[in-house]
């Protein structure tokens, strides 16, 4: 997400913050500032767009000062724009702050600050950290930091600095990475790695619920309690290049490993407990205290109850995403979906009036195909909603309405973190609606949010035991064709497998519906031919079971993908991955990921550029 630098020593602190945030622009390039001390006062700096727009403000009027902050944002809160890229202030510019992660109570402590007189200049969840500082301050900046933490409910990784304490930076850590550089009369704080590997190689990598005071010649790490932490020293042996993938061989498998705090972050939002208001329209929809909300959605929910159409519209791996989301809606929404091709939607003269709702999910928001169709669908008179990723983006800026995944910057050519944001996004939405429509009970409304947060700690298990997955891309990496099946749910994971397998490894790959097999696919099964059968779906798993016997029967060699739990699969194929178990509507956020590791190793084992494949663009912005 977001990148953050801090320095506190003998040098000009500007030179380090710049270069500091250029290695993180990977991070988040929307807009980016950076805060410098000197002779008492606080210089700050901010600038939208790419880092540059900053440089060139910059250029002839490079602050002087030895402390400083700096950030490069990836907006969450707030559209791009000067007055919402960090640093942020107090009322007085007492306490300058930089912030990575999201503070979930920021609107319920922004109208207490604002009730107590403070004025507020951006729409960011993080200036309540700066005004909250103001507010508790006593004198002691690192215990004010701590009475701050204790108020905040959330994510952050958090530098704060302060006019009156010039000789330190106090940074604090939840669920967003920030590491302490060790230098000799400095020190550095940096969100990652790369920002400081040129600088030292001595680090401490702060745990959550970490405080720590960074002087010039001391670094002091306590608890949110203030209580001393005893903590070592973690020698950076990584190369500037791996430290930029966290350590990881490549932006695709940091991301694929990113999944489960990429879905926390998106389901943040909206499953809360929230006060029901007449500005809002949220609603209460469980009894567990939990709520799907949401709170962006201005529409009238008359509108979303009396819609009687909806298009989902996207391309690529959204396209996929939006198959699962129309299952989501017409299972529990009761409404009527059609999943469209966004460079066919255009072209085909849809069907739409003003109780039509069309859906457009797109990663990047600048896929040419899906801006266009949205444009054509708002000149029918349909009522348009952006699922992207990127806050600012042209979808977003074109749509009635917009939701948004909070996946961070997705890096690789093949979209991995973005479709299980997208598929959580399309389940709360449906769910959402479901409870406008009233068609599903309460009760089965709570048990599917009580299951629909266990979904992170799931993937998590997924992702710990990857062996079995590699000695299959071993085995079958050199394969030149491989078929994916499954019925439902199943199938449509099984179309996101079979492209990921495509665009990384070139390997010829096909989805189809099990059930479809015996109308010709069935002519392409011959002996040895790699079948990757998925079985979650409960309701059509005999049917499953007997076209995988098809397959089995013309010896095809079958991988299969079943719950954790399942005894049966085992006794027909070759092998079976194993995933937790949840609802088969939430499965395919499972099932999809041994998929997205299958398609990576398969890659690797052939020797594949993965994060960049041959002929294929990350956004593509031409039709
Ligand atoms: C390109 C990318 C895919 C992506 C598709 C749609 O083809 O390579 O990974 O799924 O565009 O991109 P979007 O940004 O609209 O989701």
């Amino acid at each position: 997400m977001c990148g953050i630098v801090g320095y506190i020593g003998d040098k000009s602190a500007a030179p380090f913050l710049l270069d500091g945030l250029t290695k993180l622009e990977y991070r988040g390039y929307d807009s980016a500032g950076i805060a410098v001390y000197g002779d008492g006062n606080i210089f700050i700096e901010k600038a939208v767009g790419r880092l540059n727009a900053l440089k060139e403000k910059l250029k002839g009027r490079m602050p002087e000062g030895v402390v400083g902050i700096g950030h490069t944002r990836w907006a969450t809160h707030g559209r791009p724009s000067d007055r919402n890229a960090h640093p942020h202030t107090d009322c007085h510019g007492n306490f300058i702050v930089v912030h990575n992660g999201i503070i979930e109570n920021y609107m319920a402590l922004k109208e207490e600050l604002l009730a107590k007189g403070h004025n507020f200049t951006s729409e960011t969840d993080t200036e309540v950290a700066a005004h909250l500082m103001e507010d508790l301050y006593d004198g002691d900046f690192a215990g004010t930091v701590c009475k701050v933490l204790k108020r905040i409910e959330g994510s952050y990784s958090l530098v704060f600095m302060s006019k009156d304490h010039p000789e330190e930076l106090i940074c604090a850590k939840q669920d967003n990475p920030l590491v302490v550089g060790l230098g000799e009369g400095e020190n550095f704080i940096a969100s990652d790695i790369p920002a400081i590997i040129n600088k030292t190689r001595s680090t401490y990598i702060l745990n959550d619920g970490e405080v720590a005071i960074v002087k010039k010649d001391s670094i002091t790490i306590t608890d949110r309690e203030g209580k001393p932490v005893n903590k070592k020293i973690f020698n950076v042996s990584w190369n500037a290049e791996a430290a930029e993938k966290g350590g990881y061989e490549h932006f695709m498998l940091k991301e694929i490993h990113e999944q489960p705090k990429a879905i926390r972050d998106t389901m943040r939002g909206f499953i809360k407990q929230i006060r029901p208001s007449k500005n809002n329209h949220a609603e209460r929809i469980a009894s567990d205290g939990s709520s799907i909300v949401f709170p962006e959605l201005k529409w009238d929910p008359e509108f979303l109850r009396n819609i009687d159409k909806v298009y989902i519209v996207a391309c690529g791996t959204a396209y996929h995403a939006g198959l699962v989301g129309k299952f989501y809606i017409e299972k529990l929404a009761r409404m009527l979906v059609e999943v469209d091709l966004a460079s066919e939607f255009r072209y085909r003269d849809p069907i739409i009036d003003n109780k039509t709702l069309t859906i457009f999910i797109s990663q990047s928001g600048e896929t040419s195909d899906t801006l266009a169709a949205m444009k054509e669908s708002k000149r029918l008179g349909a009522k348009t909603l952006a699922i992207t990723n990127v806050i600012g983006s042209s979808l977003a800026r074109e749509a009635d309405q917009v939701l948004y995944t909070i996946a961070g910057p997705e890096i690789a050519v093949a979209s991995t973190k973005a479709y299980t944001t997208q598929l959580i996004l399309m389940f709360m939405l449906a769910l959402y609606m479901a409870q406008l429509r009233k068609t599903v009970n309460e009760d089965r409304t709570r048990e599917l949010i009580s299951l629909l947060k266990k979904i992170p700690a799931q993937i998590s298990e997924t992702l710990t035991d990857v062996d079995p997955i590699k000695t299959f891309a071993r085995s079958y990496g050199f394969n030149e064709h491989v078929f994916y099946i499954g019925r439902s749910l199943d199938y449509c994971v099984a179309l996101e497998g079979a492209l990921k397998l495509k665009e990384i490894s070139y390997i010829h790959a096909e989805a189809y519906a099990a059930g479809e097999l015996k109308h010709g696919t069935l002519a392409l099964i011959v002996e040895g031919v790699p079948v990757i059968a998925l079985a979650t779906q409960k309701s059509v798993y005999d049917k499953t079971i007997s076209n995988i016997k098809e397959v089995k029967a013309r010896d095809a060699v079958v991988i299969g993908i079943a719950a954790a739990g399942d005894t049966e699969l085992e006794k027909y194929i070759d092998h079976v991955m194993y995933v937790p178990d949840t609802d088969e509507l939430l499965i395919p956020l499972l099932t999809v990921v041994p998929l997205q590791l299958l398609a990576y190793y398969a890659a690797i084992t052939r020797g594949c550029d993965v994060d960049k494949p041959r002929n294929l663009a990350k956004s593509v912005t031409v039709e």
